[in-house]
């Protein structure tokens, strides 16, 4: 793996780069759609090679261990070759939807026991477990498993669990190591700073977790519900203590405004269910601001869904079509949503880089947030 920063802009920490992986390079920032059970829900991967134009997506640990499974995974040869995507795959670790997810979970230093959300039977993950697991799955880029603390948090719970997933850290490391990898190419471990919302538990974690010397580091624990003040200040102090030379992915954030504000900060990476999830439900996200398009007043609006998308689909299909898809409940509504949410963020970061590289960055983020919040 290797990580090369092109640019830095003068006026804000943002920066451009290019991540180089075994399955491709990723120019950065980026942002990965989530794929949580390998498949980007909706989504079928010629649409994300050609239109969305992703170029790395996310797998979920948790999910694709108990469906369909490590021996499936291995037999497949790995996840990109079962999937039929040869691009860069990333997987979270376990150590968020575990927490988010399972039923009746127990979290001790040895590990967490839970029961699957989907059948009810029971399972115990470890540090050295979540490896094993990865390395079944075969993604480029592995997590750490951590413990992500809710919103709010005590602080003395919160600096128990941060110095507890410091040690989980180590047991990555260790066992890592000792496993090797099953598909012939390399696999490159993240890991998380956590430390919720208290900057002395963040500055601490961070500079444990650059002392790791790992290949790029994460920042977890945030946008579980806290106010986007504490976000951004969390962002920005970790941001200034992790190395400069090496990637940086904020997990599971976030809007549009989100992202713009924490590029800005200097982060490279982001994931988010959002534009997904949230399309799903018939929110899109434009570059004029958010639509319901379940609203009346789209029903006789014959415009493109999106007139400037480099999505096919957007300026094919008009508003009024896309909501009368929602309306009757048709399948293609959430589907043709998905598309165009993913489109956007991925034109959104694609156009931060650009800016970035020609030094106006900031002067574009400044105009593009208001807008970016604007309910139409
Ligand atoms: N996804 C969003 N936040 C987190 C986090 O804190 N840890 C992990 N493992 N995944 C996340």
């Amino acid at each position: 793996m290797s990580f090369t920063l092109s640019t830095t802009a003068s006026d804000s920490k943002a920066r451009a780069g290019v991540l180089k992986l075994a399955h491709g390079e990723i120019e950065t920032p980026i942002f990965m759609p989530v794929g949580t059970v390998g498949t980007v829900k909706g989504v079928h991967n010629k649409e994300l090679e050609d239109e969305i134009a992703a170029q790395i997506i996310l797998g979920n640990t948790y999910h694709l261990y108990l469906r369909p499974g490590t021996s499936i995974l291995e037999e497949a040869g790995g996840l990109h070759k079962f999937m039929g995507w040869n691009k860069p795959i990333l997987t979270d670790s376990g150590g968020y939807q575990v927490y988010s997810l399972a039923a009746n979970r127990k979290i001790n230093e040895e590990g967490v026991k839970f029961s699957s959300h989907i059948d009810g039977s029971k399972h115990f993950f470890t540090p050295e477990k979540a490896m094993e697991i990865q390395r079944s799955i075969g993604a480029d880029i592995i997590m750490a498993f951590d413990e992500c603390t809710p919103y709010p948090c005590e602080k003395s719970y919160a600096r128990a669990s941060m110095e507890m997933t410091h040690r989980w850290l180590r047991r990555c490391f260790d066992h890592l190591e000792k496993i090797p990898e099953l598909y012939g190419y390399p696999q490159h471990l993240f890991p998380i700073v956590q430390g919720s919302v208290y900057p002395d538990l963040r500055q601490k974690s961070a500079e444990f977790i650059a002392s790791q010397n790992a290949v790029g580091n994460a920042i977890g624990g945030l946008s579980v519900g806290e106010p986007h003040e504490d976000l951004y200040e969390m962002t920005d102090l970790v941001c200034n203590i992790l190395p400069t030379e090496k990637p940086r992915y904020l997990m599971g954030v976030g809007t549009p405004d989100n992202i713009l504000e924490c590029i800005d900060l200097g982060v490279d990476m982001f994931d988010c269910v959002m534009p997904t999830r949230n399309g799903r439900n018939g929110m899109l996200f434009t570059s004029e601001g958010i639509i319901n398009i379940k609203n009346k007043k789209w029903e006789r609006d014959f415009s493109p869904i999106d007139p400037n998308s480099p999505v096919s689909t957007d300026t094919f299909h008009s508003k009024a079509y896309l909501r009368h898809l929602f309306i009757a409940r048709e399948r293609l509504g959430p589907q043709l949503a998905s598309i165009h949410n993913l489109g956007f963020y991925l034109w959104l970061v694609k156009e931060a880089r650009k800016r970035i590289i020609d030094g106006t960055f900031k002067t574009w983020k400044t105009q593009m947030i208001p807008k970016l919040k604007n309910r139409l």
